[in-house]
């Protein structure tokens, strides 16, 4: 882990099972609280340490199997570590035992921890529900515990609220009894699975809910804020047919009886994914059936894929410490597109993939400032950093990258595999490779390594194109790829173990070669055309720069689309980014645009447009070739306005309608003095 053994909290004592109780008042935003946790003292010692922040206590004792209690004689809280320390004047000798403590906690309006939010219902009035917001180290916040992911054990938890009010956790409940005079209730849920502190959640308030049910016979709920359950019908939808997509990928089935999902009015994130009781901002969540658009259901079905994705990689299996937090940001966004595409492949994903989240690893990670995918979190607070492109964006794209590589045979053989084997336990990012290694024979380890221990990506630069007898030959050389275009000095120099996957007009090949040393020569089969691409539907976080020839070559395919969408896309944004990093020339990528006059795929013109206004704002300078720059831009933009219109119809697709919208901000741009054009933004 490399991390000071200080951070971890002592392995003196290991818990195995939490009983929570926790009584909230609504009106005074507090709560009394217990904790009793048993425990297996493993070394003797003399004090217990556990997590705790903005906790005030009022008494501590620990009870031997079989013995007799014993108070804690000082209760020592260190506010910078978030850690209290309870004494004993005996030392507790090994073995199972009892630990108590009663305290008392803040029900905070700081979105974390055991915290308040406001909202206003739907008769005007003003109302206050309660919740909880854990990862990374809010736990801590709402009870006593062992706040870090190594630490899982079984939780329990009763609640005491007004009768009024529903109250839920991760498990269904259990029991529910009226205290005597009627006005509050004890609510208990069943045990939860073993599992880490971060994952523990739960809501106290009011709301609707509409449910259905998984083909498992898990019971999938969303909750929404009274009077509004209707909003919850697209998600809910998305849900149930996620699971049961789940159930069968991972090959070990979700493990809960219920899945609740819950709109939260103040929420810090856009989701969190507690086992059992994934908690959402509300647009996240509710789709209001009438006026909602394609941008906002695309956006709710990918958060909901994404945080059910948590359920197994995350929840089922969890990291053994946040510096390889990637395993499940960068696996659970992999999934959510996965997934996504699954249930909606009319959207292509995959291919809106190439064009954001992959777009968006390859402009950061082409910075000096990055930072490599495993990283070392030596102060557990440092986590919070982590949480950022390169572990969600890179992390799914070196997830995507191995997908190509192994197959989906493999690849799912392989996670079935690490799934069965560290279900309810913790892995490091080795335990991923060596399942895949296990599914293969293919020396994934060794490959992927050079993807996630250092920083940055390669520019891989192709020369010396030859042709006979049907194949392609070229050189091709490798080089940390720097946005700035600065120089790499040889102590610097990087090395990638690179997968060489190449398009032609046959498809995508199917033998691999592994790149490992800066220059390879490589022959490529043209299956009877006469253009090449490499890195095939952009499955690497790399960019490829080619010579003219090579380029000229492609120009066919992709005006007569032979060339997939990813590949035009992917093409055109590497071109960009080379010649904003003084690798390419802006001519030769002026040419490579009037190649797209026939293009029609919203993707592609995402990235056509970010291409297009990216030189509108780095040629300013230069009126000559912003003159240029314009004549192309209004080349292609033309045939697509003919093709697409101003106007909505009836059965456009979702495409269709994030590509007008794609269509309208260009006209704005390069066609300003169309006559046409201004005719009808006037009306
Ligand atoms: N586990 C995260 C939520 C989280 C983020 C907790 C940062 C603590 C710190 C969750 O799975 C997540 O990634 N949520 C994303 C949405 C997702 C669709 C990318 C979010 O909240 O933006
Ligand atoms: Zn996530």
């Amino acid at each position: 882990m490399g991390l000071d053994e200080a951070v971890l909290l002592s392995p003196d004592v290991e818990p195995i099972r939490y009983d929570v109780s926790l009584t909230p008042d609504m009106s005074k935003f507090t709560y009394e609280g217990s904790t009793e946790v048993s425990v297996t003292v493993v070394n003797r010692t003399s004090t217990i340490s556990m997590h705790a922040k903005e906790l005030a206590f009022w008494s501590c004792s620990y009870t031997p199997a079989g013995g007799s209690p014993q108070q804690a004689k000082g209760i020592e809280l260190d506010v910078r570590a978030t850690t209290v320390a309870f004494v004993f004047a005996e030392p507790l000798l090994p073995g199972k035992g009892t630990v108590a403590v009663a305290f008392t906690g803040q029900l905070n309006n700081e979105m974390a921890g055991f915290y308040r939010s406001s909202y206003t219902d739907i008769n005007g009035i003003s109302r206050v529900m309660g919740s909880t917001q854990f990862e990374s180290l809010d736990a801590r916040r709402a009870f006593p515990c062992w706040d870090e992911p190594s630490r899982k054990a079984v939780f329990k938890l009763t609640l005491t609220v007004p009768a009024s009010l529903t109250a839920f956790s991760n498990m269904p409940e259990a029991s529910c009894t009226t205290l005597p005079g009627g006005e509050l209730k004890a609510l208990s849920f069943m045990d939860s699975p073993r599992m880490s502190s971060y994952l523990l959640a739960w809501c106290v308030g009011e709301f609707d809910y509409v449910s259905a049910l998984a083909a498992s016979g898990v019971v999938v709920r969303v909750y929404t804020p009274p009077g509004k359950a209707a909003s919850g019908e697209f998600s809910l939808d998305c849900a149930v047919r996620t699971l049961d997509l789940y159930d069968g990928f991972f090959g070990v089935p979700y493990p809960l009886p219920k899945l609740d999902m819950v709109a939260i009015p103040e929420f810090a994130m856009g989701a969190m994914e507690n086992w059992g009781l994934v908690t959402y901002r509300e647009v996240d969540l509710l789709i209001d059936p009438v006026k909602a658009s394609s941008a906002q259901r695309q956006r709710v079905c990918s958060v909901v894929t994404h945080e059910l994705a948590h359920q197994w990689f995350g929840n089922l299996v969890t990291m053994a410490w946040w510096d390889d937090l990637w395993l499940n940001e960068g696996f659970a966004s992999w999934t959510e597109n996965m997934a996504a595409d699954a249930l909606f492949p009319e959207w292509k994903m995959w291919e809106q993939y190439t064009v954001d989240s992959a777009a968006a690893a390859l402009r950061l990670d082409a910075m000096r400032s990055s930072h490599p995918i495993q990283v070392p979190i030596r102060h557990a607070e440092e986590v919070e950093e982590v949480f950022d492109a390169i572990s969600y964006c890179k992390g799914s794209y070196v997830v995507k990258m191995v997908h190509a590589v192994l197959g989906r045979e493999n690849f799912q053989k392989g996670l079935m595999a690490y799934m069965d084997k560290h279900k309810y336990g913790n892995t490091i990012t080795a335990d991923l490779w060596a399942a895949w290694e296990a599914s293969s024979g293919m020396p994934i380890a060794e490959m992927m390594q050079s993807w996630t221990t250092q920083m940055g990506y390669p520019v891989l630069t192709v020369s010396d194109f030859k042709e006979a007898g049907g194949k392609a030959t070229v050189s091709v050389k490798q080089e940390w790829f720097l946005a700035d275009g600065s120089e790499v000095s040889a102590a610097d120099a990087k090395l990638w173990c690179v997968p060489i996957l190449t398009s032609t007009k046959g498809g995508i090949s199917d033998d691999v070669s592994m790149m490992r040393e800066d220059t390879m020569a490589v022959t490529v089969d043209l299956a009877g055309g006469d253009w090449f691409k490499f890195n095939a539907d952009q499955q690497v976080p790399m960019r490829v720069s080619y010579p003219d020839d090579v380029m000229a070559r492609m120009s066919a395919a992709i005006k007569s689309k032979a060339m997939g969408a990813s590949d035009r896309a992917g093409l055109l944004l590497d071109s960009y980014a080379l010649v904003k990093s003084g690798r390419g020339n802006a001519g030769s990528l002026m040419k490579l645009l009037t190649s797209y006059a026939d293009e029609d795929d919203a993707t592609v013109w995402e990235a056509i447009e970010g291409v297009l206004t990216g030189l509108d704002t780095v040629l300013v300078a230069d009126e000559g070739i912003r003159a240029d720059l314009n004549k192309v831009a209004k080349k292609i933009i033309a045939p697509l306005l003919a093709k697409v219109g101003w106007q909505a119809a009836k059965d456009d697709g979702h495409l269709t309608v994030l590509l007008r919208a794609t269509l309208i901000r260009l006209l704005g741009t390069f066609m300003y003095d169309d006559e046409g054009v201004v005719a009808e933004a006037r009306s």
